[in-house]
């Protein structure tokens, strides 16, 4: 009887080990904060200690209070009932980058507000807090009948939204809404955020930290990167959002993070909180196909001329380095991670499990309301195909000249009588034109070799045969274009006022603002239409392939692809293994960063301090149980582009970790999410601490946070 009980015993623990390995491991998913009551039992068998109340409650404060969207494209999370906004270094980067010069360099050096007066103001960085969020979809397809025409439907759920946003925003100042669509337009959500714009800068460590690795560490595990910068949020007296003014005080939120100093290790329960851009989960094997196998590519090639350019004169001169450096991390960014997302796909085979998948679809539903549903998409996606490839070559090649959109975007303005002088004055603070010149030459080939006829306007065949190469081309525009230097400009400007002639006419004649409205023109009017029309049709099928995956597929738990709109990501700390014979362990520390440092080599180049510090093992109290500083760790929750600042949290809601970054293996997450591989990098927010008090030597920042020892 007793062996018995035993072998009983062993075969539940191991039923329930294997239950637990399984669901352990479901770590995909970027779920609604409104609906996480639907995820909480999960959430707490994974370790989770809070409720789903905790986490959205629109009546009382919750972390979703704490936090943001920090410049409407990354996130940013309260760490102070002062409105002290802690996000990644590499989102506060065009405002660091923009209150630098060669004198006051604060990409290389680092800045630290000693005192709230020098905090630093930020013109158009805005802060949205998320209100609340509600399911609308009843009330977005009111008057909708059985029957309207899809265009009727639309201007349907137009009208509603319309009236949605101006009954949600009525009262209360700084707020603005969205009706978004999800699924594919089967729910509709309405969003309500406040949003706040007098944010100041406070502090950011050198980009040799906050860069460390630059773009040869970036999307890539082991990772040293300290990517973090402060700002502040202010407000007036009444806590409101306000403009911009030197009587604002600081923000005191409704809910703020407490910072756990206590560490992490492998296994802990993790949980990401933020604002993940665009993913793409859904789509047919001929859509992931395309991604993969066609556009990546092309793309990538593009790219990869662009930042030849830019390193070749940006190693040469520091002048040049700042002013490119944002655009060249920018361009860079995305290269690399489609190389990423193109080996991930290709090595889950994601293209032929998806057509393994189809055809079972297909299978199922037939003589139901799907039935040749993925029939139709196929057939437009074929239709759709040149006219993706043209226009995702136009975007990445003959469109990102910076000279032409620039000079364009001046005839515009003064076309339409509004004052250009602030994009004439932000555009040369930042312009080298020989890296200009040089990308106009490689694109310029490459549109030439690589778009058919039809794609190509008139003006550009006439000019090629006028021209024979691009470098002759390139030779005459940027030396008589007026817009090639700010001097000229005004002289030019000058000049046709002088003789009382229409400027913005006068300048249609020169040949950067022709190359640009002649290409512009051309896409606009004889490609775009199709495009979009054949896109229209494409998503409006998804809306019903969607519906339909979700009752093929009844045991699947669904999340909607990600849009931008507060999500939440739940894991744990793990490693991962890269390739054969290679393990990854999921933390990295200070050893790691000294290992890599070497003064020779710009993006490794740490600060003398730091090397001090370092040698003499000063390391306060912020050191782990091995005596060293901790630095970034890895986790398996489903994150995304956007998510870069959202806090880590622990499995009692307190801040563990900024969110930075993903592993290149598992970069194919957006499409393919795999629990082997796919890991988010999240920076420990003891290496924040650490640097804060060592390096920035900032005391007033670590009091006024609230921290768990
Ligand atoms: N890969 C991260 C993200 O997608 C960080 C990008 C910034 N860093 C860089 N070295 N370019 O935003
Ligand atoms: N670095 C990304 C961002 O800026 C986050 C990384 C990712 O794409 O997951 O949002």
């Amino acid at each position: 009887m007793k062996h018995n009980i035993n072998n009983m015993k062993r075969i539940l623990s191991f039923l329930t080990v294997l239950f637990i390995s399984v669901t352990m491991w479901a770590d995909e998913g970027m779920w609604l904060p409104a609906l996480i009551s639907q995820r909480i039992v999960d959430m707490q068998a994974k370790g989770f200690r809070l409720t789903a109340e905790d986490i959205y409650n629109v009546n009382e404060a919750s972390l979703k209070d704490a936090v943001v969207l920090f410049n409407r494209g990354c996130t940013g999370e309260l760490i102070s009932d002062k409105g002290l906004l802690l996000t990644n270094h590499h989102c506060g980067y065009g405002q660091i980058q923009r209150h630098s010069s060669v004198e006051h360099d604060y990409l290389k050096d680092g800045f630290w507000a000693m005192t709230m007066e020098e905090e630093l103001p930020n013109d158009k960085l805005t802060v949205d807090f998320l209100v609340r969020m509600d399911d609308v979809t009843a009330k977005a397809l009111r008057g909708y009948k059985e029957g309207m025409s899809e265009a009727q439907r639309d201007s349907v759920v137009k009208a509603n939204s319309k009236q949605l946003i101006a009954e949600a925003t009525k009262e209360g100042k700084g707020l603005r809404a969205q009706v978004e669509a999800l699924y594919y337009g089967n729910q509709y959500f309405i969003f309500v955020f406040r949003t706040f714009t007098d944010v100041r800068l406070v502090g950011a460590p050198p980009s040799s930290i906050g860069k460390f690795g630059g773009d040869t560490d970036n999307w890539m595990w082991p990772r040293h990167t300290g990517d973090f910068s402060l700002f502040r949020i202010y407000a007036d007296k009444d806590n409101n959002p306000a403009p911009y003014s030197k009587d604002n005080v600081p923000y005191r939120p409704k809910k703020y993070f407490k910072v756990s100093a206590k560490g992490v290790k492998e296994g802990d329960f993790t949980f990401v909180y933020g604002f993940p851009g665009s993913t793409r989960e859904y789509i047919t094997s001929d859509a992931v196909h395309y991604n993969a196998e066609i556009s990546n590519p092309h793309k990538i090639k593009l790219r990869t001329h662009r930042l030849d350019a830019q390193r070749k004169y940006m190693s040469k001169d520091q002048a040049v380095r700042i002013q490119y450096s944002a655009k060249n991390a920018s361009v860079s960014n995305a290269w690399k991670k489609w190389q990423g997302e193109m080996k991930g796909i290709r090595k889950m085979n994601t293209v032929e499990v998806k057509r393994e998948y189809e055809k079972r679809f297909r299978e199922w539903a037939k003589g139901t309301e799907y039935e040749g549903v993925l029939e139709r998409l196929e057939a437009l996606y074929a239709e759709l195909e040149p006219y993706s490839f043209a226009n995702d070559y136009y975007r990445e090649s003959v469109l990102v000249i910076e000279l032409p959109a620039f000079a364009r975007r001046v005839q515009r303005a003064l076309e339409k009588g509004d004052d250009p002088q602030s994009t004439i004055d932000n555009f040369y603070k930042d312009y080298y034109l020989p890296i200009d010149k040089e990308c106009f030459v490689s694109l310029v080939k490459e549109f030439e070799a690589n778009i058919p006829d039809e794609f190509k306007p008139e003006y550009f065949k006439n000019s090629m045969k006028q021209y024979s190469t691009a470098e002759a081309w390139a030779d005459d525009m940027y030396a008589n274009s007026a817009f090639v230097d700010a001097k000229s400009l005004e002289a030019g400007i000058a000049l046709v006022s002088i003789a009382g002639g229409n400027v913005a006419e006068a300048m249609n004649e020169d040949p950067a603002v022709r190359f640009y409205a002649e290409l512009a023109d051309f896409y606009n009017n004889k490609v775009f239409p199709k495009y979009t029309s054949l896109n229209k049709e494409i998503t409006l099928l998804y809306r019903d392939y969607m519906r339909g995956q979700m009752e093929f597929d009844k045991e699947k738990a669904f999340y909607p692809d990600a849009n931008l709109t507060l999500r939440v990501a739940y894991g744990k700390i793990a490693g991962y293994s890269p390739s054969d014979a290679i393990y990854f362990t999921p933390s990295s520390s200070i050893e790691g960063i000294m290992q890599k440092d070497n003064p020779e080599i710009f993006d490794y180049n740490i600060p003398q301090e730091l090397r001090d510090i370092y040698a003499s093992k000063d390391y306060g109290e912020w050191a782990n149980d091995k005596g060293t500083i901790p630095v970034c760790f890895i986790a398996t929750n489903h994150t995304s582009g956007g998510n870069s600042g959202s806090p880590v949290i622990d499995a009692d809601g307190n801040l563990i970790g900024l969110n930075f970054d993903r592993v290149w293996e598992g970069t194919m997450s957006d499409v393919v999410f795999d629990p082997d591989v796919c890991r988010n990098i999240s920076l420990d927010v003891r290496f924040v601490l650490f640097t804060i008090d060592k390096l920035a030597k900032n005391h007033r920042l670590l009091e006024e946070m609230e921290i768990i020892r």
